[in-house]
């Protein structure tokens, strides 16, 4: 599901408001994991576990909890190269930080990472 572009009002009011009444949730690496047990538990069919995948060692447990893909957001963000990275090094991780910037990027000529420094003019 694509969600719907906030309105400016939206966005002003989320500048003005957010931190108030939006909680901060730490991050953590396959975030989604224990509901996504429950899905696996409970359906026969392929599933692709998503949220928070961002090494090679992920990959590895999501393999060994029984999905049969995992999809990666901002750890491809960050490393356009990780696939090829994880295939070769068990080690491999995202450099991501999980700032969540990339998000505002897209507001201001498309997605990228910040940590790549600032969009060249
Ligand atoms: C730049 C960016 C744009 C995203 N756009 C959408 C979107 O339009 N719709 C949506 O459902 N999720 C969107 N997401 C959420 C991702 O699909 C994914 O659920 C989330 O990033 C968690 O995965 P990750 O930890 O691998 O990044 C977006 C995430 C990022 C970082
Ligand atoms: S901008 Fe932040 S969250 Fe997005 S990919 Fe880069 S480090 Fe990760």
């Amino acid at each position: 599901m694509i969600a719907a572009e906030p309105s400016r009002l939206q966005k002003l009011a989320l500048r003005w408001f957010g931190a108030r009444v939006i909680r901060e949730y730490p991050f953590e690496e396959m975030f989604f994991l224990e509901q996504a047990r429950a899905v696996r538990a409970a359906v026969r069919m392929p599933l692709v576990l998503l949220g928070g995948i961002v090494s090679r060692a992920n990959v590895d447990r999501a393999m060994a909890e029984g999905f049969d893909f995992v999809a990666l957001g901002r750890a491809l963000i960050a490393d356009p190269d990780l696939v090829e990275r994880m295939r070769v090094d068990a080690s491999a991780r995202s450099r991501c930080t999980h700032c969540n910037a990339c998000v505002a990027e897209m507001d201001t000529g498309g997605v990228r990472c910040v940590l790549d420094g600032p969009r060249p003019h």
